[in-house]
Parts: structure tokens; C-alpha cells; sequence
């Protein structure tokens, strides 16, 4: 088992070793290690069971230690960077020879976030090289948002949890980079599109979230919790042909009527967007750990975080075979 604890001289002295632990950020939980180290991030892809075509994204302490990792830093991103860092934002960026190919995959650009977590900010002030951190899942499972979903999952393979408590946002973070001179969101998060075009303008939303190029026949996955998830667009719509205790339901505001009230769980109860984005994972992990078949859930109000959700949750749905994000 893994410690959970506050203590970053325990952190730091597991990551100049090349071993990793997990950090608290303001979205989910990382599995982080030495970014320069290959070592260390081999051992990433390894305790993940992560693909190596799957690239991984660098956290810095602030904008200011970006300069040595990547060549150029065109300026509608230094204006997105310079408004909502730290926090929920990755932007990829032409990388320079000090990242390897190893970290990005191959690909010519690098991803780079500034996390908004006291904990890993300090954490990330005391080291001389940036974390490489994925989300703290095994592969294709959903994203930890406490310490306690990287402890059973993740637990048996890494000494140290920085316990920062639940995650802020719950979401990952909105992916962000340009192709000539336009600007591209890859993957929907815990950034809304509004705040974004707020500071540059009219963006571009990719409709399937995935910044990496896809190679013909390449392994497709869900981004699932481990029980079937039937999603429809509308509560109305749900119509459960299983029996009634074998299933659960995750909803928004309201019950599913007629299903036990134990096997139910709703997102936000006062209908707020944040809120509901904040309890996703947790409650898809909860559901997933009850002692049914099935869960039903329902495409969410379609605005701000709700939007990310949506994503998230048809990523999750059965029969749904979306490209991989883990
Ligand atoms: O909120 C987050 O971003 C969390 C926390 C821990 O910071 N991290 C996270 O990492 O969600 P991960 O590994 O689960 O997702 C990283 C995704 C990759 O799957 C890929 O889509 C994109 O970021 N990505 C990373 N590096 C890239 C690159 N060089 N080129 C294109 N896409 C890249
Ligand atoms: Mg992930």
C-alpha cells in the first residue's frame, strides 16, 4: 500500500530517484515522475499499463520555467497561459530537444499545464525538472479525484500519495494549441470554450477530444468505469429492461422514478454545473462498486462544464467506441 500523506521532502525524495508518486492537482489526480528522466517515465507507461502512443503532459511550477522545453510560444497561447494559469489549461507547444520522444510520443509538440494545487505548486518549486503526470488510472478507467481512488487502484505499485483531499474541478484539463492560425481545443475539460474565447476569440472545438494523429487500425478503447453505462439523450428517454435491483442510475437534478433511491445518484441536486463536474468520477466510481449489472445515466444540460461531461460520458457509454483519452 501506498502512504498518504502531506509530506513533500517524502515526495521529492521518491522523484530525484526516478520513482513516482501521485499529486494532487485542481482537476484529477496525477501519477507523476522526472520529465527529463527516461527511467521514470518509462516506469509511468509501465504502472499505468498506458500505451506508448498515448504522449503525456508536463506540470510546471509557473509560465516562466516554460522557455527551456519548448522552441516557439506563439502568442494567442502566452495570452491563454497568462489568463488561466495555474489551472485548468494544457497547451501544446513545439517542443524543444530536451523533451524526448518518449514523453510526447513522437509528436513534434509538447503538452505543458500549470496545475492550481498548493501542495504540488510547492512540490513543483522544490525540483529542478517538470512532472510528467497522466491522470492516476490504470488505463482506460476513469480519472481519480481523491487519494483513496489512487490508493486502490494504483496503490499496490507506488510508495507515496501528496494527499491534497478531493480535486477542485474533477475534470481533466481543456487541451489547447494552434494549427497555423487557428486555434484548436483537442480535449473538452475543466476550461470551458467560453472562458477560452473570451481571451482569444472564435476557436475551434474538435468534436472527437483526441490531439493525437490516428494511425489506421490503431487500438481503440472506452473511457469506461467497468459496468455497462446506457446513456440516452433525455431522462424521459431511459427505459430500463433490467431488473430493477441490478441496476443503478446517475442523473443530474432529479430521480429516475421507480428505482431504489440507494441505487441512485444525482450530479448536482442544486443544478449546477461545477458542482456536478466536480462529483463525476467519484460517483461513476461509486456506482460502479455497487452490486448491479447496469448503470443509466443521461446526456447533461449542455452548457459550461456540462459540455466536458457530455464528452466524458458518452466516452464512458457502452457500445460507444471513442478514442482513447486515459
Ligand atoms: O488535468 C489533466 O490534464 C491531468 C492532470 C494530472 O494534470 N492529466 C491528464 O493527463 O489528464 P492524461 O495523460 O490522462 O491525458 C493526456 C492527454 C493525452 O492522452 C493526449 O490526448 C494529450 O494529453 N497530449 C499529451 N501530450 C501530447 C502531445 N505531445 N501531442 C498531442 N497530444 C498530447
Ligand atoms: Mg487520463
Amino acid at each position: 500500500m501506498a502512504e498518504i500523506g502531506q509530506s513533500l521532502e517524502k515526495a521529492y525524495a521518491v522523484l530525484v530517484k526516478s520513482g513516482l508518486v501521485a499529486i494532487p492537482t485542481e482537476t484529477v489526480y496525477g501519477l507523476a515522475g522526472n520529465a527529463l528522466d527516461v527511467e521514470a517515465v518509462s516506469s509511468i507507461f509501465a504502472v499505468k499499463n498506458r500505451p506508448f502512443f498515448d504522449p503525456l503532459i508536463l506540470h510546471i511550477a509557473s509560465k516562466k520555467h516554460i522557455l527551456p522545453y519548448i522552441s516557439d510560444f506563439p502568442k494567442p497561447l502566452e495570452m491563454l497561459a497568462d489568463a488561466f494559469w495555474p489551472g485548468p489549461l494544457t497547451l501544446l507547444l513545439p517542443k524543444s530537444d530536451l523533451v524526448s520522444d518518449l514523453v510526447t510520443s513522437g509528436l513534434p509538440r509538447v503538452a505543458i499545464r500549470v496545475p492550481n494545487q498548493s501542495l504540488t505548486l510547492a512540490l513543483l518549486e522544490m525540483l529542478t525538472f517538470p512532472l510528467a503526470a497522466p491522470s492516476a488510472n490504470p488505463f482506460g478507467y476513469v480519472s481519480p479525484t481523491s487519494p483513496e481512488h489512487v490508493q486502490k487502484q494504483l496503490g499496490e505499485r507506488i510508495p507515496y500519495i501528496v494527499d491534497g483531499g478531493n480535486c477542485e474541478i474533477g475534470l481533466e484539463s481543456t487541451i489547447v494549441g494552434m494549427e497555423g492560425d487557428q486555434i484548436i481545443i483537442y480535449r473538452k475539460g475543466g476550461l470551458t470554450v467560453e472562458e477560452i474565447e473570451k481571451i482569444v476569440g472564435k476557436v475551434h472545438v474538435q468534436a472527437i477530444s483526441s490531439s493525437k494523429p490516428q494511425a489506421p487500425g490503431m487500438v481503440q478503447t472506452h473511457y469506461a468505469p467497468l459496468k455497462k453505462l446506457i446513456l440516452s439523450d433525455k431522462k424521459e428517454d431511459i427505459i430500463v429492461t433490467e431488473p430493477l435491483h441490478t441496476v443503478a442510475f446517475l442523473g443530474w437534478d432529479t430521480y429516475l422514478e421507480g428505482l431504489p433511491i440507494e441505487n441512485q445518484l444525482l450530479l448536482t441536486p442544486q443544478n449546477r454545473d461545477k458542482e456536478a463536474a466536480k462529483n463525476l468520477f467519484a460517483y461513476l466510481r461509486q456506482l460502479d462498486e455497487k452490486e448491479i449489472t447496469t448503470i443509466y445515466s443521461h446526456l447533461m444540460p449542455e452548457y459550461g462544464l456540462g459540455i466536458a461531461i457530455n464528452d466524458k460520458l458518452r466516452r464512458a457509454a457502452y457500445k460507444n467506441i471513442a478514442t482513447l483519452t486515459s
